[in-house]
């Protein structure tokens, strides 16, 4: 049934408390609950971005010489990632609405810069397969192959391998300061010396780490060099509205010359609308978001920075300690930003089965696959709840450990089912139709979890599975 819109308008003050009750069954991050989604700090910090995207929640940063204040915005934000990332003078950027966008444009980017200047007409990138969705979703939009580099034992990505897979369509290589799954730095070096040697682009995701790992390493954390340093790294993304705690919306895409930059352009000079240009994927672009950018870089400096890397560290730190001391798990690889994953090391113990103890005991823990594991993004906030996450994280462990059968139950069943289904191009099929689902209007809403009472996404998949199987084993 549609939810017509109303005759007439209603009272502002109600309007903004049924927006308010909306949330009521949306997770609950404040208390540091939720590990992924949210980089929530304090009320105090919440209304400062809520009041600075207030301020520039009707500009549009769409053409930069309308807006004059939103390119000035823009600069100074990209002028302080661009020092926090080593840059030179020559750093050049744009700010994105999100990791994805700034993910999308270097594709499109290099793609566009290969077949300028080398004629390249099947474009090829070369990713590791810890690289972030956002990724692959560029090499379906863009036409651009992703030719996947296996990992070593340590998580990182094969060298030799990688080094065997550039050719004449290899428009550039992805590293990533950390990848989401694991929270691994790649070796951005070594990447660099094979990418500078080969004459590919060498673009860093630093979505993640860009706003935390200058901050550690000014603490005194020996983190191997990724950023700008690299003679060989030509380009990176650097989310604000992660680890700068900004509002959502907020990312950077820097180049290390306009050389790159310029392809990043668009232009189109016979629209009857008149000529148009644009710096990235956006039309029209959130005068709010940008300004809550800036005004969080000005609210933090690197003083305040400085204290929040602290803060996620010493969290990270107790937390990977606590679970070391957990025989039945381990950590995977040896992540060393604010994020990691573990995984169980025993037979008895499913540790989606403990996936599913966390969340009945009030945690949102995401889930690995390939290896099976839970994920923690784990932020300044999560200090103050490391020793309760821990308590709970024992409890479960013994839990599923005195009742294996928990393996075979609720999301434990389905997440282990979903991850060996051999049938990836059938998993993919089904997804699509399913999440399309969601989005007619007046359309019921898609739970996308397991245990939902067998309705979720993922509990529908693991039913069409069996019931495929089935039909086959059916003479
Ligand atoms: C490494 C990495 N790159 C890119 C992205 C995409 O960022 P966004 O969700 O802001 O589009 C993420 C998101 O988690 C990420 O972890």
């Amino acid at each position: 049934m549609h939810k017509a819109m109303p005759e007439q308008g209603r009272e502002s003050a109600q309007i903004l408390r049924d927006l308010e009750a909306f949330k009521d069954q949306d997770p609950q991050y404040k208390d540091g609950r939720v590990w992924s989604l949210v980089y929530y700090l304090d009320e105090d910090h919440s209304e400062f971005l809520k009041q600075s995207y207030h301020s520039y929640a009707c500009e549009n940063g769409l053409n930069p010489g309308a807006f004059k204040s939103l390119k000035k915005i823009e600069t100074q934000v990209i002028s302080a990632t661009a020092d926090i990332l080593n840059g030179t003078e020559e750093v050049c950027g744009v700010v994105t609405s999100g990791g994805t966008e700034s993910c999308l444009m270097a594709v499109k980017t290099y793609r566009d810069m290969a077949r300028d200047q080398r004629g390249v007409k099947h474009p090829e990138m070369i990713l590791p397969t810890t690289a972030h969705v956002a990724w692959f979703k560029a090499s379906e939009y863009f036409g651009v192959r992703v030719r996947l580099v296996p990992l070593t034992k340590d998580f990182t990505p094969d060298l030799k391998k990688l080094k065997r897979l550039i050719n004449r369509n290899t428009v550039m290589i992805l590293g990533s300061a950390p990848e989401y799954p694991h929270g691994t730095i790649d070796p951005i070096e070594a990447m660099g010396e094979i990418a500078q040697k080969k004459k590919i682009p060498l673009h860093v995701d630093a979505c993640v780490g860009g706003f935390i790992l200058p901050f550690m390493a000014m603490n005194g954390e020996q983190i191997p060099p990724w950023d700008y340093r690299v003679p060989g790294v030509t380009s990176i993304s650097a989310d604000i509205h992660k680890y700068g705690y900004a509002a959502k919306g907020a990312s950077t895409i820097t180049y290390r010359s306009l050389d790159y930059l310029r392809y990043q352009m668009f232009a189109y000079e016979n629209w009857p609308g008149g000529v148009f240009a644009s710096s990235a994927l956006l039309g029209t672009r959130p005068g709010g978001a940008y300004a809550a950018a800036w005004g969080v870089i000005q609210y933090f400096g690197k003083d305040g920075y400085r204290k929040l890397a602290s803060d996620t560290l010493a969290a990270v730190n107790q937390l990977k300690a606590g679970i070391a001391a957990i025989p039945e798990l381990e950590v995977m690889g040896t992540p060393r930003g604010p994020l990691f994953s573990y995984r169980s090391v025993a037979e008895n113990v499913n540790i989606y089965a403990v996936g599913d103890q966390m969340d009945a005991r009030g945690w949102q823990v995401n889930r690995n696959q390939k290896p099976a594991g839970l994920h923690a993004m784990v932020t300044a906030q999560h200090l103050k709840v490391v020793d309760d996450y821990l308590a709970d994280l024992r409890a479960s462990v013994e839990t599923v450990k005195a009742d294996p059968s928990l393996a075979q139950q609720g999301g434990a069943a389905t997440y282990g089912m979903m991850a060996h289904v051999p049938l990836r191009g059938m998993v993919k099929k089904k997804v699509l139709e399913m999440y399309a689902e969601q989005y007619r209007a007046g359309g019921a809403e898609l739970d996308l979890s397991s245990g939902a009472g067998g309705k979720g996404l993922l509990d529908r998949l693991v039913k069409r599975y069996v019931d495929y199987k089935s039909r086959k084993a059916t003479p």
